[in-house]
């Protein structure tokens, strides 16, 4: 089916899979689409595949595609991040008319997106920079949608997008975020989640292989089992298809002959480096980074195999024990994360001005995404019951949550260390948690260290202002603020 030309409602531009997914879903709902792609072949072969699922018009030159669209303009750019997306406006805005929509629904950094937010409406074009996440299954059943820009330009896309997206309780795991980056924003903590989560469930996985001994197999169906308690989510369901699958070339578990070097695209590095521009304490996001970082050390790390030593291993004692333990780790430092990650958003909103609403945050990662799951109710419970929380960790149900956890959470800890199998994320996920909890930390000493050498000042517990001792002078303390 081919719509007469300035009848489609929306364009996506860029059809890869995940434009190509999104193009299908909203055309498959009964909203017209105009489809482009840089390539025109890969335009033609779209129509091929899925043409006759809805209602598109195919076009060669982005001139065609703009006059298939009826005003304003809605584009939808699906292209890789970065100058690509750049590239794409420069072509498209001389075609445009004031008003008109373009979406960039890519993973881009947020910074980019206020740039080009600002870009385009100095040439009169409304600029939304949407997260969109799910993968390429999402992006064509029901993806979970993080949309930012002008509230004036959301509410002439509200319909397609809210229509598109996951829906959990009925309602659509869509809602408009905050201006300029601010979706972008939301949709890059996600990714540090996703990659805190997963690092976690390495982690779990990691002991359960080499602490607790047992096969991939035996650990699919422990999360398996997991699944149906606390930590229901997609990711830990996914783990156990991956743990279950066996390779058809050596018929062991397919995991076994996998290469054990983490890839990754950037926005878990975004989100650190962002909340360690914050000050915003991010361990568990920022651990896991630097554990992909070190799994892609590979020629280094067997070299040291042979060379460091670590202590030597011993079985557990009580399996059933351990692997309960490593389940209740696992929630303790998944709440860490994500209180950490929601507290970063917080910050975030308040450094840019974003007025970001948490608790609809949690409520659109209930579906779709891909750290959709069952805990996040409680997030959105705790905000809808507690309003603006510093930290998720303060809240009741997080706060017993972890206090019923934690002796477990330090048992995996001291065995993981005793057994020499490296636990990042739990670890400093139960740091910052003790930290947190300390009412005195030594930055006392830290503060009189940087007085000592370089004058810094410090304040004191049982006066106003600030002080310097003359260290290596007289020893007597002065107020520097008078
Ligand atoms: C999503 C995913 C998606 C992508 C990540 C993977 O929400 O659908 O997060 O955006 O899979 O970018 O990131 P890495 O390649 O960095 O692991």
């Amino acid at each position: 089916m081919t719509a007469s030309a300035g009848s489609s409602r929306i364009g996506v531009s860029g059809l890869a899979v995940m434009g190509a997914n999104l193009a299908r879903n909203i055309a498959r709902r009964g909203t017209p689409v105009a489809v482009h792609n840089r390539t025109a072949a890969r335009t033609k072969e779209f129509m091929q595949a899925y043409g006759d699922e809805g209602a598109f018009t195919p076009a060669e030159s982005l001139e065609d595609f703009v006059a298939a669209l009826e005003r304003p303009r809605r584009i939808i750019v699906m292209v890789k991040a970065g100058k690509p997306v750049d590239a794409v406006i420069e072509e498209l805005s001389p075609l445009l008319d004031e008003g008109d929509i373009i979406i960039d629904a890519g993973n881009s950094h947020f910074d980019d997106t206020k740039r080009r937010t600002a870009a385009c409406a100095e040439r009169g074009l409304r600029f939304m920079g949407v997260g969109v996440s799910g993968g390429e299954e999402g992006a064509l059943l029901g993806p979970s949608i993080m949309p930012g820009g002008d509230p004036a330009a959301y509410a002439e896309v509200e319909e397609i997008l809210t229509g598109i997206a996951a829906v959990v309780d009925g309602t659509p795991c869509c809602v408009h975020v905050g201006p300029d980056g601010a979706g972008h924003y939301v949709k890059m903590v996600h990714n540090g989640i996703e990659y805190a989560d997963i690092q976690l469930i390495a982690e779990a996985y990691d002991l359960l292989t080499h602490v607790a001994g047992l096969d991939a197999p035996a650990i699919a169906k422990i999360f398996e089992e997991w699944n149906s308690g606390d930590l229901e989510s997609f990711l830990i369901e996914i783990t156990a298809k991956v743990l279950a699958k066996t390779d058809e070339k050596t018929g062991g578990p397919l995991v076994d002959v996998i290469v054990d070097e983490a890839q990754q695209k950037g926005t878990g590095t975004w989100t650190a480096v962002d909340a360690l521009g914050l000050g915003v304490p991010l361990t568990g996001i920022t651990e896991a980074v630097f554990a992909r970082g070190l799994s892609a050390l590979s020629g280094e790390r067997r070299a040291a195999a042979k060379t460091l030593s670590g202590p030597n291993p011993s079985a557990a004692e009580n399996r059933e024990d351990l692997v309960d333990d490593i389940r209740q780790a696992l929630y303790a430092s998944k709440v860490v994360a994500y209180a950490q990650g929601f507290a970063q958003m917080r910050a975030a909103s308040v450094a840019n001005g974003w007025d970001l609403d948490l608790g609809a945050m949690a409520t659109i990662w209930r579906g779709g995404c891909i750290i959709r799951a069952q805990f996040l109710n409680r997030i959105t419970e705790a905000y809808a019951e507690h309003g603006d929380v510093e930290n998720l960790l303060m809240v009741p149900y997080f706060t017993e949550a972890v206090a019923n956890a934690q002796d477990a959470w330090r048992r995996v800890v001291i065995t993981a260390t005793e057994q020499g199998v490296p636990v990042p994320a739990f670890a400093s996920s139960l740091s910052y948690y003790d930290a947190y909890r300390r009412e005195r930390v030594p930055a006392n000493l830290i503060q009189g260290l940087r007085d000592f050498f370089g004058a810094h000042t410090y304040r004191r517990i049982d006066a106003e202002g600030s002080y310097h001792t003359r260290w290596s002078q007289d020893g007597t303390e002065v107020r520097t603020d008078v």
